[in-house]
């Protein structure tokens, strides 16, 4: 078993988009600035936050972080959006989501201007990727891609079983493997919370995507000997011998399923890191189309 090392990967990626800013400002460009909007006090959502606002400065990005609690309006966070697109010194932002069950995150999401959705959530952007079409790439999906490649696996012809179909993991994912590129050119099949019989289909799986949101659902009898098994789940459960009480495991029972697999990604330092260096190199690229802001 080999471990697909998303911290290192994404330390690299981070400090080639670090070297690429400084180019920039030595050219007279402008210094790429991300914002995020965060909505309440759950606390994944500000942990998620706080360390793409730490790898914004480690890269030479300016950043911002606008905050509310959560009985904020739709048209407060919607005046948000719009003031955000308005706003020339702002290169890309995110609205960190889930947002508060009031609101219509579609409707927020159609709000932002597609040139400045650094997430690739809007039906834009969607729409790109799936004609594969320049666009942003959904950051976790991207950061997948790029580990598959870092690490020299070549995914033509692989059967890819992705559990979830979610807008910001399954379906880009699904999208993305299928695609005629390198990685890519998988067969993909999409599995979800109505999938009969579920193991059949990960036993086939040559790469296992496991979004689903759950501790350890993914055991060793669903898995092939020999898979790629990418683990998106970020689960907080407790711990009584860690000082916090808790800690974070993934969606894959990973000592067990590790044994069988011939690549992994643990968690953390797996996809987490991914999606963070994905975003910044989704923020460079709208930077640097962004021709407003040159000083
Ligand atoms: N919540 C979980 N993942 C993401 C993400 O990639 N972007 C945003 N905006 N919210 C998220």
């Amino acid at each position: 078993m080999n471990i697909l090392d998303g911290k290192a990967t994404s330390i690299a990626l981070q400090e080639e988009i670090a070297a690429e800013v400084t180019k920039v400002i030595a050219a007279g460009g402008k210094r790429p600035h991300l914002t995020a909007v965060l909505i309440g006090m759950d606390p994944a959502s500000r942990a998620y936050v706080g360390h793409k606002v730490k790898a914004c400065a480690k890269a030479g990005f300016e950043s911002s972080t606008i905050e509310r609690g959560k009985e904020i309006s739709q048209t407060e966070l919607l005046e948000i959006v719009r003031t955000l697109n308005n706003d020339k010194s702002v290169d890309g932002f995110i609205v960190q989501l889930p947002l508060p069950d009031h609101i219509d995150a579609t409707a927020v999401i159609e709000a932002i201007d597609p040139r400045k959705d650094v997430d690739g959530f809007h039906p834009l952007n969607v729409g790109n990727m799936s004609l594969g079409l320049p666009t942003f790439l959904p950051a976790t999906p991207s950061g997948i891609m790029t580990l598959l490649k870092r690490h020299g696996i070549v995914t033509e012809g692989m059967h890819a079983v992705i559990i979830g179909r979610s807008d910001i993991v399954g379906n880009p994912m699904s999208v993305l493997l299928s695609r005629n590129s390198e990685p890519g050119n998988c067969t993909v099949t999409q599995c979800h919370s109505r999938t009969v019989d579920l193991k059949s289909h990960t036993l086939k799986a040559d790469i296992l995507i496991a979004a689903i949101g759950k501790p350890h659902f993914i055991t060793s009898d669903m898995v092939k000997e020999g898979a790629i098994v990418i683990d998106v789940g970020i689960n907080r459960i407790s711990d009584s011998t860690r000082k916090s009480g808790s800690r974070l495991t993934g969606d894959v029972d990973f000592d067990n399923v590790a044994q069988k697999c011939s690549w992994i990604t643990p968690v953390p330092g797996g996809v987490g890191p991914m999606t963070i260096a994905s975003l910044l190199e989704n923020t460079l690229q709208a930077s640097l189309q962004n021709t407003d802001g040159i000083s």
